[in-house]
């Protein structure tokens, strides 16, 4: 039988959640309709990430729970990056699934349900020259921040990450066509774009690099805030930094991984970086944005990474003070140099490292959100906070900020900032800003 309700569950980076956007308007333009929160729908799209183990076996558990109490079950997609990576395999894992589709194959979605709907099992992990893009409808809705997908694929091969396998090469898609999906997007109620890309930074097109595209996107008018993630230290052109300084509507915040502090282990990740170089590109950006806020990614217990290595991973997190950054244990991922690589870090040490990263972490970003403290700015209203009259929306540096205020999604209030915790600030309207 043809499913007539779909639900799609995404996990893993912002990449997937526009994927799973997408997947939704194309399925929509199709006939079928989104299940209703809490109700069965006749297809399930697990949308799923690859980057460490506990989320690759995440997509497993999940196919284990869309099956009914009756015993019944929907037809079952699995998409994303495991998708990718373990193909007809995944099938051998879990008979449960219907149809596996990477993610550069998600054009062809509308046809391989069809098919499942008659009993064939389609896998399609194609990364053909075509794409998917194109085959997606015209964008409709839009949240006040929506994300759009401008680059996919890493061509840096670092070598504990899977991306390059899943994604594949680098791929830019056409100026032309993101600056038309912005103003639809914008249409449709954005008032913030986040430009998506593996390696965002790395976006080209025909000569022109991510800081054009950059400005041709703040001409766009009703477009109050551009943001762009995730970018590596290579990229990171001198006018990208200058368009930090100079484009108003590009927000002061940027996510530049490094991973580790130490020199010996960056060069094991085929980081193309050092931690002085990194730190320097860190210094233009200041020089052009001095109240940009930094954050970034660290990999803990990388294979040989001593008690030195880790001292120097915690000494580059003093010497950025992060706003915010994100931790993870190293995870060997079937296929990656580094897994067969001497020297694994035992889990106890991993685990021990890991919280002593995060605690430092926290006070930067404690001491961040207390420096903007009785600051005047703007947040933009994204959704409804716990209790009735309570909004939460973002501020330039990206924090979560809470105000009592009758405004709705989308409007741009002014607030002036007045408590910081670790995780979000509380702000109180001056007055509504002017559309
Ligand atoms: N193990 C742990 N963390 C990883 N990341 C990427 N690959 C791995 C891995 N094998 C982290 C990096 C990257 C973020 C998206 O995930 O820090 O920047
Ligand atoms: Fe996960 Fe990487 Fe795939 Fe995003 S691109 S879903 S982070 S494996």
């Amino acid at each position: 039988m043809t499913p007539k309700t779909f639900k799609i569950k995404s996990f893993g980076c912002q990449m997937n959640v526009y994927d799973g956007e997408r997947m939704a308007e194309l399925l929509g333009a199709q006939g079928m309709s989104g299940a209703a929160e809490g109700d069965d729908a006749d297809l399930v799209v697990l949308n799923t990430c690859h980057i460490r183990e506990k989320a690759a076996e995440k997509a497993y558990s999940e196919v284990g729970r869309v099956q009914r109490e009756d015993g019944s079950k929907p037809l079952i997609a699995l998409a994303g990056c495991v998708a990718q990576a373990e193909g007809a395999e995944a099938r051998r894992r879990s008979p449960l699934i219907d149809i596996v589709v990477g993610p550069q194959a998600y054009h062809r979605l509308p046809e391989m349900v069809a098919a499942a709907a008659r009993g064939a099992r389609p896998v399609d992990t194609d990364m053909p020259a075509i794409s998917k893009f194109d085959a997606f409808p015209a964008r409709r809705r839009a949240n006040p921040s929506a994300f759009l997908t401008v680059q996919e694929g890493c061509d840096k091969f670092c070598t504990y990450c899977v991306v390059p396998y899943t994604r594949g090469a680098e791929i830019s898609r056409p100026e032309g066509d993101i600056l038309a999906e912005a103003r639809a997007l914008v249409d449709a109620g954005a008032r913030e774009i986040v430009l998506l890309g593996q390696n965002v930074n790395a976006w080209a097109d025909g000569g022109r690099g991510l800081a054009d595209l950059i400005r041709a996107l703040a001409r766009i008018d009703g477009l109050e805030r551009i943001r762009y993630t995730t970018s590596h230290p290579a990229d990171m052109t001198d006018a990208l930094v200058a368009a930090h300084g100079e484009v108003d509507k590009l927000m002061p915040y940027l996510h530049l991984p490094v991973q580790s502090g130490s020199n010996r282990v960056l060069k094991a990740m085929n980081r193309s970086h050092s931690a002085e170089t990194y730190l320097a590109i860190l210094e233009k950006v200041r020089a052009a944005r001095p109240d940009i806020a930094l954050s970034g990614d660290f990999i803990v217990g990388f294979p040989g990474e001593t008690a030195e290595d880790f001292e120097a991973t915690l000494r580059i997190v003093d010497a950025v003070g992060y706003a915010a950054a994100y931790s993870f244990k190293y995870s060997a991922r079937p296929g990656t140099p580094a897994a067969t690589m001497e020297d694994q870090i035992p889990r106890d040490v991993m685990d021990d490292r890991l919280r002593r990263l995060q605690e430092r972490i926290s006070v930067h970003q404690l001491a961040f959100n207390r420096s903007k403290i009785g600051v005047d700015t703007q947040v933009l209203i994204e959704r409804r906070g716990r209790h009735d009259g309570q909004m939460i929306g973002r501020s330039p540096w990206l924090q979560s900020v809470h105000v009592e205020t009758d405004a709705a999604p989308g409007d741009i209030v002014d607030v002036t900032l007045v408590a910081a915790g670790a995780n979000s600030m509380a702000g109180v309207i001056r007055r509504k800003a002017a559309a």
